[in-house]
């Protein structure tokens, strides 16, 4: 089959390194790729939303099964244009129509859907921009910490956790009148906050059947012991020792079952992957967010643990014939350390030489920022690159994942130490 893979992060990466291992894959693509995809497939300048490009370079190069990595393209509405075109809706593609990717493009559509549906999930009110005196008086009423959700795709910035109330209400009239997100907040959530600790879920779907990858915990913080901004995410661990079996079969019954059968009943046609972002509250789990793609830097760390021909998998999820599937997956663990430019998540300098990927190294190099210049493979983002290493125990992938990080540098590098340390702790 000829592939093509949209996207350039390490999830890319890693989608293209586990895709080339596939029998069934012959012509390997990436849209536009990165250093480190161009060493399993052949990188294509071609941006993620330019859908007339795409579809010109898949009729040109006879392209089988398309997997689109971001959620950009997604919301956009790739599927849909292929799906439009007599001779480009004959490509088997993974990932949802415009309107399942609402699940990760609207948090309102998303938490609707939940309730409508019977998913557990926190409490939740949705304000509009001439609902702001509303959203003040029901501020009023609220337990902090607060939780403030922009509704549309803000580039993982657009939630924000106070304890204090007036710093709520003074970002909830940012957020509807100023438009601090634009459109995204067009509209705002406001949420129950959840403690507990959280975990993300991996589900391919056919809209009807479905398979569960294994699942892996994030870190999305910047500074070690989870402090300071947000990132896109920092590491990852999987398996994460608390999903025991008890609590994987509350989150396929309660969870899983009830989203995949509400959208057959809701009739989204959903051909793609739901990454669920939970919370493991006292031993219950609640949906944080869905997201209608994989988790980077998750994928990472849960492609490494699948035995399974990851081809198959995605030409059953595209073509409808996932029954009867299941992922098999190594009983090790995986841990992903990513190494970020000096400044993430703020501004950072890019074109920074990276030293030591010439070396033999105990550890998966997925690239997620880089490109080559010349001879050069140089920084061209704020995550850079994510390593990730496997073992027995968290502890053994941890050292392996750390060999590895300690062979690479550039000017300004930055990366989390801790990486897995709180869930050994747990242990
Ligand atoms: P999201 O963009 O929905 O993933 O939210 C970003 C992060 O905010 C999540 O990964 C959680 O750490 C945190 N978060 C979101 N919603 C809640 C909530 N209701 N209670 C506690 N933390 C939350
Ligand atoms: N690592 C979180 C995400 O991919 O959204």
């Amino acid at each position: 089959m000829n592939i093509l893979i949209i996207g350039n992060g390490g999830r890319e990466h890693a989608f293209a390194w586990k895709i080339s291992q596939s029998n069934r894959c012959d012509k390997l693509f990436v849209a536009p790729g990165n250093a480190g995809t161009a060493t399993h497939a052949t990188n294509v300048p071609i941006a993620v939303d330019n859908f007339e490009a795409l579809g010109k370079f898949c009729s040109e190069q006879a392209i089988d099964l398309m997997v689109v990595g971001p959620e950009a393209p997604l919301v956009k509405g790739i599927r849909d244009y292929f799906e439009q075109s007599p001779e480009l809706k004959k490509i088997l593609i993974v990932g949802p129509g415009k309107k399942g990717a609402q699940l990760e493009g609207s948090k309102d559509f998303s938490k609707q859907f939940m309730l409508r549906n019977g998913v557990p999930t926190a409490k939740a009110k949705t304000f509009a921009a001439n609902e702001v005196y509303d959203a003040l008086q029901y501020l009023d009423t609220c337990n902090p910490p607060i939780v403030l959700k922009a509704d549309g795709l803000a580039a993982g910035k657009g939630v924000i956790i106070t304890p204090d109330l007036d710093e709520a209400k003074a970002t909830i009239q940012e957020m509807l009148v100023d438009k601090k997100f634009g459109e995204a907040s067009a509209k705002v959530l406001i949420e129950e906050f959840l403690s507990g600790i959280e975990l993300s879920v991996f589900v391919l779907t056919d809209g009807k059947n479905y398979v569960i990858l294994p699942e892996a915990k994030d870190y999305k913080r910047i500074g070690e012991g989870d402090t300071g901004p947000n990132t896109g995410g920092m590491g990852a661990i999987s398996p994460v020792p608390f999903a025991d079996e008890a609590f994987l079969k509350k989150v396929e019954d309660r969870i899983i079952k009830p989203t995949i059968a509400g959208l057959h009943k809701e009739n989204i046609d959903y051909k793609g992957f739901i990454f669920i972002g939970l919370m493991n509250c006292n031993g219950d789990p609640l949906v944080i967010e869905y997201n209608a793609r994989m988790g980077d830097p998750e994928t990472q760390a849960v492609l490494p643990r699948i035995k399974n021909d990851f081809v198959d998998l995605l030409v059953d999820a595209a073509s409808g014939n996932l029954h009867g599937k299941k992922v098999e997956s190594i009983p090790e663990f995986a841990a992903t350390v990513v190494m970020v430019s000096g400044g993430y998540p703020a501004d950072y300098p890019k074109g920074k030489t990276i030293s030591g990927l010439d070396a033999t190294h105990p550890a998966l190099v997925f690239h997620a920022g880089s490109k080559q210049v010349n001879n050069q493979i140089v920084t061209d983002g704020g995550r850079v690159l994510a390593i990730t290493g496997c073992g027995a125990d968290i502890q053994e992938a941890r050292e392996k994942a750390f060999a590895g990080v300690a062979k690479l540098s550039w000017e300004g590098v930055y990366f989390r130490k801790d990486i897995g340390m709180d869930l050994m702790k747990l242990n």
